[in-house]
């Protein structure tokens, strides 16, 4: 199986977890697009999605499903998204695709976080997919020398604007050992927006695919 195909079964199986007439939250990626279009196909009785990036917004109005503005709900029971890295812990990182504010924001809202991986994106220690940090642009110099502080390299991902109209670094040579403490941390440089860190908020729910099927780490109830 590739990846593509690990992707696409990590989704099906989340379609178990959908809670139906109710607001469902969605999240940004190629896992996830695969998850929006089985949603769709299968026709689950959903009351409308929040939507952590334009790109998803723009796919799910593509298959008929209601889009909402968060700050219109107040019960929000599942959110489904992928990640770039998770731990045994259900501790992520989040921000591959330039989304990882929204995704934070939709994922604090949650009761439930179901987070969609292939089994390559499972570490014993996060980091060595370098750290997004969604960052205002005045700020992307000092904020790249405060990481340095902390062991980081910064890399500017040039070309990249987030949803939100601001830039993002990704931090290499990262070996997160404690994920919360190090998440704190960023999060109180000034300048920054958000760290792709998912730790203070991991997922409650991780469902990976592999060769030999799907397996599911947290809390199934
Ligand atoms: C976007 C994300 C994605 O969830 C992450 O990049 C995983 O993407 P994919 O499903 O394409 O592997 O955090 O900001």
């Amino acid at each position: 199986m590739n990846a593509d195909e690990k992707k696409r079964l990590a989704a099906q199986a989340a379609l178990d977890f959908v809670v139906e007439d109710s607001i469902l939250g969605i999240g940004t990626g190629s896992t996830v697009n695969h998850f929006i279009d089985l949603l769709a196909a299968r026709k689950l009785r959903i009351r409308g999605a929040v939507s952590s990036s334009e790109a998803s917004t723009e796919r799910l109005r593509r298959h008929g499903i209601a889009v909402l503005d968060l700050n219109e709900i107040d019960d929000l029971p599942v959110y489904v998204d992928g990640a770039d890295e998770a731990d045994r812990d259900l501790r992520l990182i989040k921000g591959g695709g330039a989304a990882l504010t929204r995704e934070k924001i939709v994922a604090a809202v949650a009761q439930r976080f179901v987070c969609i991986a292939d089994d390559s994106k499972l570490v014993e220690v996060l980091g060595r997919f370098p750290l997004p940090v969604e960052v205002i642009p005045m700020a992307r110099a000092y904020v790249a020398r405060e990481l340095a502080r902390l062991g980081g390299r910064a890399v500017w991902r040039t070309g990249t604007v987030t949803d939100n109209g601001n830039h993002v670094l990704d931090v290499h040579d990262l070996r997160i050992e404690d994920p919360v403490t190090l998440e704190t941390q960023i999060n109180q440089i000034a300048g920054v927006v958000t760290v792709g860190l998912f730790a203070r908020r991991p997922a409650d729910l991780l469902i990976l695919a592999g060769d030999s099927g799907v397996t599911v780490l947290g809390q199934r109830d």
